[in-house]
């Protein structure tokens, strides 16, 4: 099989990853439950697991690194943490919906909320969004590059645009930690939501949120803290403020040795890579008749993600017969990015989407512009 699903989850992962679960599989006991050994070695493995993410993800706290099952869990807690009745949030139409379903759901409950358009080129319009500002706004939830078309955002942009109004920025780096440069504290990021499974090259089941100095959450879950038992309230101090129960210790020694192997080889020299497969891949495609490449319209330009469509063909179609006759894995339909594929016209056809990974080569890349070359002489 070609892996063209980096975006949805990376597929191969550095072997280091496997071998760290293996090992906490049959040494760890409960992370911060116990004094004796086994107890005690999953509890460093996690200390030091949110030292190798704040240094990646650029926190200088690794304290106010917060672990979760994924994303979507780390935005929920983000937004039910930050905003209540009365309050007024605004988002762009670029967000996934694990940010749109919790505001939407926040609205029901009095929150105020504001959907800044998309261009159908994947632009963003930084004073139309600028202007949906007020008095009450108090989160600007956006996602640092769109899931659908890879284009970036500038959260640094945003960043300041929310401090100058009063407001918090709240960043969805579901589809860019550890595979775009990424500093919290330089970036004024308030709080930077992550997912462990897709550029991080962790398990499924692990992501966490980093939540800036001076900055609180409230909690979305509590219970079992493993200190403090006696108090009614969950433990205030961060991170455990955000993590209740037995966390995934397991799952985040693996993540840990994704996060490393980041390190090791360097987020520049992956992005440089995607980026040069990406480049490859849509110069390859692009005499085919009917190929269109959705977005591209932001100055940043795009992670390792190239939507296309070919023609008016069915999306799905397109993408069965890339992995039924080809072997080449894609993914297509909504891409649970509804706004986007509004703002783009792709409501209806969806979209293939081929997102590239370190693993994948140029090889593959020249493989799959073939395959698209024959579907779109049968099919358009
Ligand atoms: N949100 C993930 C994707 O874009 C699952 O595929």
């Amino acid at each position: 099989m070609i892996y063209f699903d980096n975006a949805a989850t990376t597929m191969l992962k550095p072997p280091q990853v496997a071998q760290a679960v293996a090992d906490a599989l049959t040494h760890f006991g409960g992370v911060g439950r116990g004094v004796h050994g086994a107890s005690l070695s999953a509890g460093m493995a996690v200390f030091e697991a949110r030292d190798v993410l704040a240094t990646l993800l650029g926190a200088a706290n690794a304290s106010r690194v917060s672990f979760t099952c994924n994303v979507t869990e780390s935005l929920n807690t983000a937004l039910f943490g930050l905003l209540k009745p009365g309050d007024h949030a605004i988002t762009t139409a670029a967000s996934h919906n694990s940010v749109l379903r919790p505001l939407y759901q926040l609205r029901k409950q009095g929150v105020e909320l504001s959907i800044c358009p998309i261009g159908p080129d994947g632009s963003l319009d930084y004073d139309q969004l600028e202007a949906l500002f007020q008095p009450n706004t108090r989160v600007l939830a956006v996602t640092h590059a769109s899931n659908l078309t890879g284009d970036l955002y500038d959260v640094e942009r945003l960043a300041a645009m929310a401090h100058a109004h009063g407001a918090l920025i709240v960043v969805d780096a579901a589809q860019t930690a550890g595979v775009v440069p990424l500093h919290a504290v330089d970036q004024q990021l308030d709080v930077l939501c992550f997912t462990g499974h897709k550029g991080l090259y962790g398990p499924q089941g692990t992501g966490g949120l980093i939540v800036a100095e001076g900055v609180d959450v409230a909690p979305l879950k509590v219970g079992g803290s493993g200190t403090h038992s006696y108090d009614e309230e969950h433990p205030a101090f961060m991170p455990e403020r955000l993590e209740a129960g037995t966390i995934n210790g397991h799952g985040i020694a693996g993540l840990a040795a994704g996060a490393q192997f980041i390190l090791d080889t360097g987020v520049d020299v992956i992005r440089a890579h995607e980026d040069a497969l990406a480049q490859r891949f849509e110069a390859g495609i692009a005499a085919i008749p009917g190929m269109r490449v959705l977005g591209g319209g932001t100055e940043l330009g795009r992670t390792g993600i190239v939507a296309v469509n070919l023609a008016d063909v069915d999306s799905g179609q397109v993408s069965d017969v890339l992995n039924m006759d080809y072997g080449i894995a894609t993914r297509a339909g909504a891409h649970c990015a509804p706004l986007m594929h509004k703002a783009l016209g792709t409501e209806h056809q969806g979209a293939v989407r081929f997102s590239f990974g370190w693993f994948n080569t140029a090889d593959e890349v020249d493989q799959s512009v073939a395959a698209l070359q024959h579907i779109a002489a049968d099919l358009a």
